[in-house]
């Protein structure tokens, strides 16, 4: 009886559950039964399944056609909390003692409350964004309140960022216990584990869905082998666990299958979560472009940072739909050094470098990166937490000084 009892109440939460998803706005693209009017009779389907083209193309072909010449573009630039400031204030500096034909347009971004509720980024920063297209931003804080959420989580939500890049490389002069790392994650960056959709079922048992669809892994996979023909890589693997999630990690997988056949000049491989785990520390060398659902991808990015010196010195881009590119450093605010000229501004310049590449700033981007590397492998002018004794100040000025020489 109170077996029955149990699954009763389960399948009444169930169908609850179809019902929140079926009119969540975050998936547009998944198709829906279609809604009856007053009248009893179903919308035309092309007014219900709103299938957008820009959820079915890739809208970023990663340093393919010359999209960009050098006159001087807009960025928008979110300085963002804490050490963002400083950070993005040594970035400014560098690009400038670069000549880079980059203006910057400073925002802020704060989480607002619109009138229906919900939460929003400001409207003048998302407006700057929809101008620009490209952003570079700093680390923002999550304030510790009820029903905040995250800036960051905001943030790709507002403009569809659905894939996060992450190159890591190992720095000469900064070592770590490896060396010849050269590895790029990507990350699906809008569903899987994080499509937000949880409920408790009945007291004691809490429901998490892990979202998958066809759209977002195909979309994921072709901005994978897109990259990694742009950018002159030879492998493409796919992380998963189908063999436990055989549905949902299967249709990711099935995907990236698909898509593998049309890049037959890149090599395809898949491999379990758990066994990229095991390789990637025994052998790093061994791995050259990851793509992966969004909770993989979050552990997996963060041990590949670990590989090379950490979130400190790791870049990071997020691309999106309709053009819109945010490249951003992923460490946090540092809140302890805030203020004290003592933050390492090098995540931020490296995901500078790379939203210059992904410009087609080619030789600005060289030049910065070499900047930064030899100030780095020199090891004279670097900050604290690189074993130095420099402050950012002093840093960004031997960056600058390279930069121009260069
Ligand atoms: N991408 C983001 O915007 C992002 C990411 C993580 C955390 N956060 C936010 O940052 C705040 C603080 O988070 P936390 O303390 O857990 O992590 P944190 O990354 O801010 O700090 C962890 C440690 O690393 C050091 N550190 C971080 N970046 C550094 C840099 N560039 N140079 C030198 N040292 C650096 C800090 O001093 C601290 O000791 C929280 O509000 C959190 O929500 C934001």
């Amino acid at each position: 009886m109170a077996t029955r009892v149990f699954f009763r109440k389960v399948s009444q939460k169930l169908r609850g559950f179809a019902a929140t998803w079926l009119n969540n706005e975050q998936y547009p693209w998944v198709r829906r039964p279609p809604p009856h009017t007053p009248h009893g009779s179903p919308l035309r389907a092309a007014e219900v399944t709103r299938l957008p083209a820009a959820a079915i193309q890739l809208q970023h072909r990663p340093c393919g056609e010359r999209a960009y010449s050098q006159q001087v573009r807009t960025v928008t630039l979110i300085p963002g909390d804490g050490i963002g400031p400083e950070i993005s204030d040594s970035i400014v500096k560098v690009f400038e003692a670069a000549n880079a034909p980059i203006q910057w347009e400073e925002r802020q971004v704060t989480a607002i409350r619109g009138h229906s509720g919900n939460w929003m980024i400001p409207s003048d920063a998302k407006e700057s964004m929809e101008r620009n297209l490209i952003g570079l931003k700093g680390p923002l804080k999550t304030p510790i309140a009820a029903g905040h959420p995250s800036m960051n989580l905001l943030l790709r939500k507002t403009f569809d960022l659905y894939a996060n890049v992450r190159p890591c490389a190992s720095i000469e002069g900064y070592k770590t216990l490896y060396s010849d790392v050269d590895l790029v994650t990507i990350r699906e960056n809008t569903e899987g584990e994080y499509s937000g959709i949880e409920h408790v079922i009945v007291d004691g048992v809490v429901q998490s869905i892990k979202l998958i669809t066809d759209t977002a892994s195909r979309r994921i996979a072709e901005y994978a082998f897109e990259y990694a023909r742009a950018n002159k890589r030879s492998t493409v693997t796919a992380v998963h666990k189908a063999n436990i999630m055989r549905m949902s990690d299967g249709l990711f997988l099935r995907k990236c299958r698909e898509v593998a056949e049309n890049y037959r000049d890149i090599e395809f491989t898949e491999m379990f979560l758990d066994t990229v785990c095991l390789n990637m520390v025994q052998d790093p060398t061994k791995f050259d472009v990851l793509v992966m659902p969004n909770l993989y991808g979050d552990i997996l990015s963060d041990l590949c940072a670990g590989l090379i010196g950490g979130l400190g010195v790791t870049p990071s881009g997020n691309i999106g739909t309709g053009g819109v590119a945010i490249f951003e450093s992923v460490h946090g605010t540092a809140p302890d050094i805030a203020g004290k000229d003592l933050a390492n501004p090098t995540a931020l310049l490296l995901s500078a470098v790379l939203m210059l590449r992904h410009m087609q700033l080619q030789e600005f981007a060289r030049r910065i990166e070499a900047a930064c590397f030899d100030t780095i492998r020199d090891g004279k002018v670097v900050t604290g937490d690189l074993g130095g004794h420099s402050k950012c100040s002093e840093f960004t000025e031997e960056i600058c000084r390279r930069v121009k020489d260069l």
